[in-house]
Order: structure tokens, then sequence, then C-alpha cells
């Protein structure tokens, strides 16, 4: 029997802090006027305290997820992250949501394809899903490129934001959920858009540092006629490949990074009505891999997606990369009844009494053995934590 993946849950999460354009002038030579005519952009949320972190957001987006799908953490087979800025290069940064929400049968890796990240999850989650592999995934955008963007560089720092959005998807016999996919990458432009050090090709030295290495570095023109290019042409190619023509499309999700590369791209080079194009990139900016889920939960969330809908999510990024997938709304499942959601909502700190149950347990055998244990007390002081008691992340 064939077999198909649908989306059953959504959520998303973003830092309380705004940042206006206003207050962006006040640390770059820039204006409210310039970054709304050339980007579309008036306020991002950023993350400002240190307990915040691609984890923390992704954890909270998660939650709203299986809430809304009316599901347990327990039952996640799978968490794919994509994100562009991970808490750590290893270990995964979805690892760190899967002890924070307590999904204690769920696999957990990280996926680097920039902002066309999500997109690319969502596929690869599809794939585990039709081929048997899993049953239910959840699939997570979360960023806080502001910790990796360099407040002095008014051509970067602008633009981005931080924030998560996530998904979930299950098997289902149904026909429907995601219908088609356009996966696609160009390395040759790899230098456009980089963070060049402290991977294992520019290690972290003093002289990096002294550079400004770790900093997000872009050519905005050659990064925006990629953009204008790829949109259309991978929107045109996941709604042939689905057997469908653009006027069967009910909405398309493009990846909100600038109001002029939306316009230029699904809106003008597709003859695509803008009214049918989400775009909410005024009151986030750039969320890089976050900003296609971010977009589905409020066009959700405000009716503009409705069961049997036609959505392309689209998206381009780093790597270069670029990606579309063409999604047939499902049925919005009942919520969970009272009883059920107080249930499920007990499983959260269950999760951690068991995280901090196997803590113990390693401790109590490091010492048994003799053995010097990896300090956790290290590892909680680097990363800002402070109990010992809670794996929590500050969710
Ligand atoms: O998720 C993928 C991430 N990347 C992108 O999506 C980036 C795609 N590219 C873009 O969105 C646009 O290229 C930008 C918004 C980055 C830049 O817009 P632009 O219209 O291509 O501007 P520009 O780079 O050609 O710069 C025009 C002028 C320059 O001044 P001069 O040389 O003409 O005197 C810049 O120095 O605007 C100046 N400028 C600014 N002025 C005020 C650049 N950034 C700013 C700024 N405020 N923030």
């Amino acid at each position: 029997m064939a077999r198909y993946s649908r989306i059953v849950g959504w959520g998303m999460y973003v830092p309380p802090r705004v940042i206006t354009n206003d207050d962006l002038a006040q640390i770059v030579e820039t204006s409210d006027e310039w970054i709304r005519t050339r980007t579309g952009i008036r306020e991002r949320h950023i993350v400002d305290k240190p307990t915040e972190s691609t984890a923390t957001l992704a954890a909270r987006a998660a939650r709203a997820a299986l809430e809304k799908a009316g599901l347990p953490p327990t039952a996640l087979d799978m968490i794919i992250l994509a994100t562009s800025s991970p808490e750590h290069l290893f270990p995964a940064t979805a690892c760190i949501v899967q002890d924070a929400i307590g999904a204690v049968n769920a696999g957990a890796y990280d996926l680097s394809a920039a902002c066309s990240g999500f997109v690319y999850a969502l596929v690869m989650a599809h794939g585990l899903i039709v081929s048997g592999q899993a049953d239910t995934v959840m699939v997570i955008g979360a960023e806080t490129l502001s910790r990796l963007v360099d407040w002095s560089d008014r051509n970067t720092c602008v633009l981005f934001g931080d924030g998560a959005g996530a998904v979930i998807l299950q098997g289902s016999e149904q026909p429907g959920g995601l219908l088609s996919s356009v996966l696609g990458s160009d390395g040759s432009g790899a230098y456009l858009l980089s963070l060049p050090a402290g991977g294992s090709r520019l290690p972290a030295s003093l002289e990096t540092v002294r550079n400004g290495d770790h900093y997000i570095k872009m050519d905005g023109k050659a990064v925006f006629r990629f953009a204008t290019r790829v949109m259309a042409e991978a929107t045109r190619q996941v709604v042939e490949k689905a057997g469908l023509t653009l006027d069967d499309i009910d909405l398309i999700v493009p990846h909100q990074a600038n109001i002029r590369i939306i316009e230029t791209s699904v809106v003008k080079q597709l003859k695509f009505p803008k009214e049918k194009v989400f775009i909410n990139l005024d009151r986030y900016g750039n969320t890089s891999t976050a900003s296609i889920p971010i977009a589905l939960v409020e066009a959700v969330e405000q009716g503009r997606i409705q069961p049997g809908d036609h959505i392309v999510l689209v998206g381009f990024g780093a790597g270069l990369t670029w990606a579309a997938a063409l999604v047939e709304w499902g049925p919005e499942l009942p919520p969970p009844s009272r009883w059920r959601q107080f249930l499920y909502g007990l499983f959260y700190p269950l999760g951690r009494i068991r995280s901090a149950f196997r803590r113990i347990r390693r401790r109590f055998f490091a010492y048994w053995f003799g053995t010097r244990e990896r300090s956790e007390e290290e590892w909680r002081r680097l990363r800002g934590e402070k109990s010992t008691s809670s794996s929590e992340p500050d969710t």
C-alpha cells in the first residue's frame, strides 16, 4: 500500500526582544528608510539572554508542534534540526533538543543546508516515512544568527533575526502531504555566503578572531541575483513534478530574505498573484532555516491555508543551495482532550527526571570504576548553564 507523509503539527517561537531599524541606526550607519526599501524588513527578534540559544528556541517550537499534533514527545522517531547556527560543531543541536523535550525514542541529527535547510529536512523526513523507517518525524528550523553576525557590518547585521519553527510529519495511507520536491546545490558559489572560520579548514586562532573570520560574510548582490533565478525555477519545477500548474497553487511560502527577491522571482517571473504569496519578513527579518516554518505556522494560524490547499515552500541559501516542496494540506485533526493534554504535559518533567537519572548513573559508574569522568560541570560552565540537576536548556 502506498505511504504518504502528512503535516500533523506545527509550532513556532521567537525570542521576546525586538530590534527595530531605528535601533540599528544607533549602532551602524543605516536608516529605517534604507532597510525598509531595500529589504522590506522593519524589525527582527533577537536573543538577549546568555541562556537563550538555538536549542532553547527549537525546543519551544517543538513543544508547540507536539501540542498542536496532540502527541507526546515519546511518539517521535526522529528529530531533524536544520540550522546554520548550531550550538556547537558537535554534538548536534538536535540531540540537545531531544533531551530537552524528552523525546526518548527519537534519533536526532542536524542538517546543514543554510536557508534551504528546512525544506531539505522536510524532504529527508518524508523519505524516512515513505520508506517505512520512521512514522513520526519532527522537522525544525532554528537559528540564533544574531550571535554570528558582525554588529559593525551594516551589509549583514540589518538582515538577520532569530527564531524557530517546527512541523511534525506523520505516515498516512491517505493520499496528500508532501507531493513533490526539488533539491539543488552549486558549490562553485560557496564563497558568496559563508562563515569561514571555526571549522577544520580554518580552525579558531588568535588570527581568525582578530580578522573577524568567525562572522557571516556575504556578497549580497551576487546572492540576490542567484536567489531571484532559483526561486522561480525551483517553484516551476516542483509544480510540474507534482503534475500540477501554477493555477493549482493556493499559497507560496518563500524564504523570507528580502521582499525584492520575492517580488522579482515568484511574483514577476512566474506572474504569480502577490496576494497568494505569504510574507512576514517585515516583522522577523531573515531567520534563515526558521523563516519558512515560521511563515508556514503564521499562514495556518491566519487561516491562509485550508485543508486540500496546495502550498509551495521554496528557499535558497549558502552552499549555494535551493529547495522547494509542494504540500497538499490535510484536514485539521481534532484537538486532544484536556485529560490527554494534561497527561502529555507530564512527559516533559518526566523526561528531565530520566535525563538527570542517567547523568547520576554515569557519575556512579565513573566513581565505581575509578575512571575520570568527562566533567559535566565544565560543559555546563562553558554553556553558561547553572544547575547540575536538570538537563533542560532555558526553555
Ligand atoms: O538567506 C540568504 C541571505 N542573503 C540574502 O538574501 C542577501 C541577498 N541580497 C540582498 O538582499 C541585497 O543585496 C542587500 C539587502 C544585502 C543589499 O541591497 P542592495 O540593493 O544590493 O545594496 P548594495 O549592496 O548594492 O548597496 C548599495 C549601497 C552601497 O553604498 P554605495 O557603495 O552605493 O555608496 C552600500 O554600501 O547601500 C549601502 N548599504 C547600506 N546603506 C545603508 C549597504 N548596506 C546598507 C545599510 N544601510 N544597511
